[in-house]
């Protein structure tokens, strides 16, 4: 386990995951302001897992934390930090499986890694961008404590569209002013 919440375990994602990724990333409403297409084959979601399986939250790129239920051991959903080269600046992503929405599991997770993040890992600034239509995404964000710095019109051709993208930022300084529960 790399971190731990009142509800939840951060871990390194592991082989057995990959059905579970494969079913919620499969979601066409998990997957419409992604990257990725929904459905996602059994075999893809086995190569990203052993990819992910294989990242190493220290060193710059992208590390995805698998999101587990402490109460029954499932996996919900996952958050990934890029961390930039200078190693003082990363972008966050989530993803929750759909039935596992609005009971505040992303919240917490991304509170747990801004955490680690800014207070034990003396990072200055994190970001984070999204689908300008995707509200609970921009929720999310402004609730854990973001600002939004940016407005990209027609930045993104995803999906068949042009589609607007928001900029998030939170700085270390904004973090340490914060009351995070
Ligand atoms: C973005 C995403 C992770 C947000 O998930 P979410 O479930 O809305 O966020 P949380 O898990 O933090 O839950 C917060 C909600 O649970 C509610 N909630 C219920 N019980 C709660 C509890 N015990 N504690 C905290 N919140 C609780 C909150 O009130 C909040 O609802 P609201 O937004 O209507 O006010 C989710 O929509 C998702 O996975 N989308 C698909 C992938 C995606 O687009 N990712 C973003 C790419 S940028």
């Amino acid at each position: 386990m790399l971190l731990e919440t009142a509800r939840l375990r951060l871990r390194r994602f592991q082989p057995e995951d990959a059905p579970v990724l494969a079913a919620y990333r499969s979601d066409p409403a998990v997957a419409r302001y992604q990257g990725w297409t929904a459905p996602v084959p059994p075999e893809s979601a086995a190569a990203l897992v052993r990819e992910f399986a294989d990242g190493d939250p220290g060193q710059p790129g992208w590390f995805q934390y698998a999101i587990e239920l402490k109460a029954d051991g499932c996996l919900v959903g996952d958050l990934g930090v890029n961390l930039d080269e200078n190693r003082m600046q990363a972008e966050l992503g989530f993803t929750l499986a759909a039935g596992r929405q609005g009971c505040g599991y992303a919240t917490e997770a991304a509170r747990a890694v801004l955490r680690d993040l800014f207070e034990l890992r003396g990072l200055h600034r994190v970001s984070a961008e999204c689908d300008a239509r995707n509200v609970d995404s921009v929720r999310l964000l402004k609730r854990v404590g973001f600002q939004q710095e940016g407005h990209r019109p027609a930045n993104t051709w995803i999906k068949g569209e042009w589609t607007d993208d928001l900029l998030f930022g939170l700085l270390a300084e904004r973090w340490g002013q914060l009351a995070t529960p």
